[in-house]
């Protein structure tokens, strides 16, 4: 019986084509700029999102640091979501390693934050007693929120109140191509109000390793020189970039188009979900409030929800029965839809699920641990 893991659109595994893309990789010394791969990879970032230049780097939280970087100086401030990535999950690199403070705000259930409270939150920069505001980032897919997608009217709307005072916007898009292909739009229009975007390649797009930073020249020269800082020069990185640019192909050749089959799925199962007593809304601003899960909340690959029983007895049904969930924020749980699960595996999911239910006796109690990073 073969594991059906929904814990997160991570844990899958490079397809053979980009196996094959990998093993033929033409490759260089990349520090020394000599990697042909990465290179094309970085030109093929920066010309779907229409920036001037790419940066590969490692991962999502790399390319966050990286833009965080070459943005602000030591001491400044990022105005962000209370529960953006960069705020909670990426072991406060703000704080550590660039020296920032983040000032954070509510996010809403449509993964926005008020305007209002974005244009407040601006600090004053006369006064000796505040720190000076830096940078402004969104997160997009926004994944506290149930992933929904952002549109390209409110990233533009906050990076016009961003600009107006002279500063960048940055967006963490771990899951950009998920936005792009759920609200059918062109990733230029996504990308184009932002001064640096970041997007995963080892997420949805199906790759092993590897994010992309893109934004203008020499902003990403700056950041190029942050990823040295950071230790994140890699040598021959052509082999791992090659599947990025196998995920990034046009139409069915490449990862992006697909995504439409994971928002499909993760819809299916969440409408399957939402019929089974014991099956709870997530709350918070996943979908605020209790009693059933709103299937329609479902806009791209993640489903969140709560049981109304104790939630790691529950999970080790699932778990027991082959099927592999992550617990999400204190209470919640989620499943994350991928290119390694097909309408069977939804199936079958569903199926587990009900039965687990069955065998796992409803309680008043919810065990808190720890919430997902990823
Ligand atoms: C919204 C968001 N940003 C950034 C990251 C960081 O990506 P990585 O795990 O590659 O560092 C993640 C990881 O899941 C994420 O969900």
């Amino acid at each position: 019986m073969d594991t059906i893991d929904l814990r997160s659109d991570t844990v899958t595994k490079p397809t053979p084509e980009m196996r094959r893309a990998m093993a033929a990789a033409e490759v260089g010394d990349d520090v020394l700029g000599d990697d042909p791969t990465v290179i094309a990879l970085e030109e093929r970032a920066a010309e779907l999102l229409g920036k001037e230049a790419g940066l590969f780097v490692a991962s999502g939280t790399m390319g966050n640091l990286v833009a965080q970087l070459a943005h602000l100086a030591r001491g400044q401030e990022t105005i962000a979501g209370r529960h953006h990535h960069m705020v909670l999950h990426e072991a406060a690199g703000h704080a550590v390693i660039v020296g920032a403070s983040i000032r954070t705000l509510p996010e809403q259930p449509d993964g926005t934050i008020d305007l209002d409270e974005i244009r407040e939150a601006f600090r004053d920069p006369t006064d000796p007693h505040e720190p000076i505001t830096g940078l402004v980032t969104i997160e997009n897919t926004h994944a506290f929120s149930m992933a929904q997608p952002v549109t390209p009217a409110y990233t533009a709307a906050v990076a016009a109140i961003a600009h107006e005072r002279g500063t960048p916007l940055h967006i963490d898009g771990a899951r950009f191509w998920n936005a792009v292909v759920a609200l059918g739009v062109a990733p230029t229009e996504l990308a184009g109000p932002a001064d640096t975007v970041t997007f995963c390649l080892s997420k949805g797009l199906g790759c092993p390793i590897g994010s992309v930073l893109v934004g203008s020249r020499e902003v990403i020269a700056r950041a190029h020189r942050a990823r040295k800082l950071l230790g994140g020069g890699m040598r021959q990185a052509g082999i791992i970039a090659a599947a990025g640019l196998v995920a990034l192909r046009d139409g069915d050749a490449g990862m992006i188009d697909r995504l439409a089959e994971d928002h499909a799925n993760a819809r299916r199962l969440a409408e399957a979900l939402a019929s089974m007593p014991g099956i709870l809304s997530p709350g918070d601003i996943a979908q605020p409030g209790d009693g059933p899960l709103d299937p329609s909340r479902v806009r791209t690959n993640f489903v969140l929800f709560r049981v109304d029983r104790d939630r790691e007895a529950f999970l080790e049904a699932v778990r027991a029965q082959g099927v592999l969930l992550e617990r999400f924020s204190p209470r919640q749980l989620r499943a994350a839809t991928h290119v390694g699960i097909g309408s069977p595996e939804i199936d079958r999911a569903i199926d587990v699920i009900r039965s687990a239910l069955d065998s796992t006796g409803r309680a008043a109690v919810t065990v808190a641990t720890a919430a997902s990073p990823a």
